[in-house]
């Protein structure tokens, strides 16, 4: 397996990932929860939960009195997220290990009737996203709604502009899910749907030292092993003169709910 798919599954890496996001500016999980409203009894379906990040707030929230279902192809970030799931909360909480390329699978391991559809960082991962939405839909209740979180525009621009001048070609599919794929997701939700919202926020990620940027693009989907003397001795460049290196992250937040005709 290549650096892009292993780094994009590995739970290891996911959780350095989040580790090297630590210095960034916005509270990410409070940003995606502000202005959430889920009432009692709801089906509340995750996809791409990871280690469970945003998965242990819906816990929280929203589990002594709703169901929550979180899918992962990932069986050790499965059981990561287990692990720290508090027992009295486990009885209303599914968390399983699936592909959600599988389309059979995922028919048969989703409920009937789906009240929230939330996936953040993950739906590009899917080679059919707008049928896989499309899927989520036809379970929908009528005052269902659909959130996706995802990176757009000039996300992660510094650091691609450094690695560039390293000779490290960012993979085309790369550049299409982190900064134009979003887009379809809203062309695909205005079809769909009625109301939409969408948030957007620029984030700053502080590194300082270059073995932070250095670990956060190895644990990337665009490390490329065979340029890291080059990336090295241009973050060392960079740290000669600077104190921190700055990236930015651009994310979205599309909420739809509301069928149209
Ligand atoms: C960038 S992480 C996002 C984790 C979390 N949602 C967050 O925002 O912090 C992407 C997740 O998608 C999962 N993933 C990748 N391909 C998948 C697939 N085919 N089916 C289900 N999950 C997949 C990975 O295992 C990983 O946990």
């Amino acid at each position: 397996m290549g650096n892009e798919k292993k780094n994009a599954t590995s739970s290891d890496a996911l959780l350095a990932r989040i580790q090297g996001n630590s210095s960034q500016t916005l509270d990410f999980v409070g940003w995606i929860f502000d202005g959430l409203i889920i009432h009692d009894n709801s089906n509340i379906v995750e996809f791409c939960c990871g280690t469970g990040k945003q998965t242990l707030e819906f816990v929280k929230r929203y589990a002594p009195s709703s169901n929550i279902y979180a899918f992962d192809i990932e069986q050790s970030s499965i059981d990561h997220l287990e692990s720290q799931i508090e027992e009295s909360l486990k009885k209303n909480t599914t968390c399983r290990c699936l592909d959600f390329n599988n389309f059979k699978k995922v028919k048969e391991n989703l409920p009937e009737s789906i009240d929230v559809f939330f996936c953040s960082y993950g739906l590009y991962y899917n080679n059919h996203a707008l049928e896989f939405l499309t899927l989520i839909k036809s379970r929908l209740t009528e005052n269902g709604q659909i959130i996706i979180v995802g990176p757009y525009g000039k996300n992660n621009g510094e650091l691609y502009d450094l690695l560039n001048e390293c000779d490290v070609t960012i993979d085309e599919h790369i550049l299409y899910t982190s900064q134009r794929f979003m887009i379809e997701i809203i062309d695909w939700m205005t079809d769909h749907f009625k109301d939409m919202e969408i948030k957007t926020e620029r984030n700053f990620i502080a590194w300082d030292s270059a073995d932070k940027v250095f670990s956060y693009w190895k644990n990337s989907t665009f490390y490329n092993a065979d340029l890291q003397d080059t990336v090295k001795k241009r973050l060392d460049k960079h740290f000669k003169l600077h104190t921190e290196f700055i990236n930015s992250k651009f994310i979205m937040k599309a909420k739809a709910k509301t069928f149209l005709p």
